[in-house]
């Protein structure tokens, strides 16, 4: 089974056929929001919205734990995570789609691990490679068909938000390699490792990040906001696509 997780104005999937909804309780606490069960282009689906149904969940106080955790218990076997990103690199313009291929973690506080020593004994997972590399050729060679700008390959500067960063920050973390930046993937990407999930990022780019490009002076809301519609739309015809032409 298929799980979409959705981000920033993904809250709910247009086009959704809603089947039912499951509130899943687990030993870290709450999801997000109950799981939504789902047809979608025809193959089902299960939804999440990462910052619940009304985007009332900052980025550091979503229970990752508790959302992976509900996913793995229903049976999901991947997830697409759709993630809206600042772009970095000057190449990256607003309205592409970034599939990253790495991460740089540069959250903080948030309960990164199943394998604690508390709940469960020490265990050091290899995330040499944070996302899933073949989902990733699949997702890759799918999307070739539409005719939205895609960027194959990214590095995911994850901030530990909830504010934008400063114009240095971004300057730093171009230094560190970094070319999209955003507040969501970790620790959701190794806790899908821990528990044996393929993960995937699909990252809208909202704007750029600050101190570049059109947020030279600043990031204004209205700007997120208003680029923001026609990239819903743009996602919501990609994951279509991508459901019906996976394999599951
Ligand atoms: N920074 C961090 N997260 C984001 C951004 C950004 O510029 N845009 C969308 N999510």
């Amino acid at each position: 089974m298929l799980a979409i997780i959705g981000g920033s104005g993904l809250c709910n999937i247009e086009g959704l056929e809603i089947i039912r909804r499951e509130i899943v309780r687990t030993p870290y606490g709450q999801p997000s929001e109950p799981l939504i069960f789902g047809n979608l282009g025809g193959k089902e689906v299960i939804f999440l919205a990462r910052h619940g149904a009304n985007h009332t969940l900052a980025p550091h106080h979503i229970n990752y734990r508790a959302n992976i955790w509900a996913l793995q218990s229903v049976g999901v076997k991947s997830i697409i995570s759709i993630a809206s990103v600042g772009s970095i690199e000057k190449s990256i313009k607003v309205g592409d789609f970034v599939i990253p291929h790495q991460i740089i973690d540069y959250t903080y506080g948030r309960n990164n691990t199943y394998y604690d020593g508390i709940d469960n004994p020490v265990k050091h997972i290899d995330f040499t490679y944070p996302y899933d590399m073949s989902l990733r050729e699949i997702i890759i060679q799918s999307v070739q068909k539409l005719t939205y700008n895609f960027v194959t390959e990214g590095v995911y500067a994850a901030t530990q938000g909830p504010r934008l960063e400063t114009a240095a920050e971004i300057d730093r973390y171009e230094k560190d390699g970094a070319t999209i930046v955003g507040m969501t993937a970790m620790p959701e990407a190794v806790l899908a490792r821990e528990l044996n999930l393929s993960y995937v990022a699909i990252c809208p780019v909202a704007n750029h990040a600050a101190g570049r490009g059109e947020s030279a002076e600043g990031i204004s809301s209205a700007m997120l906001n208003h680029s923001s519609q026609q990239t819903i739309k743009n996602t919501i015809d990609i994951l279509i696509h991508l459901v019906k032409t996976y394999g599951y």
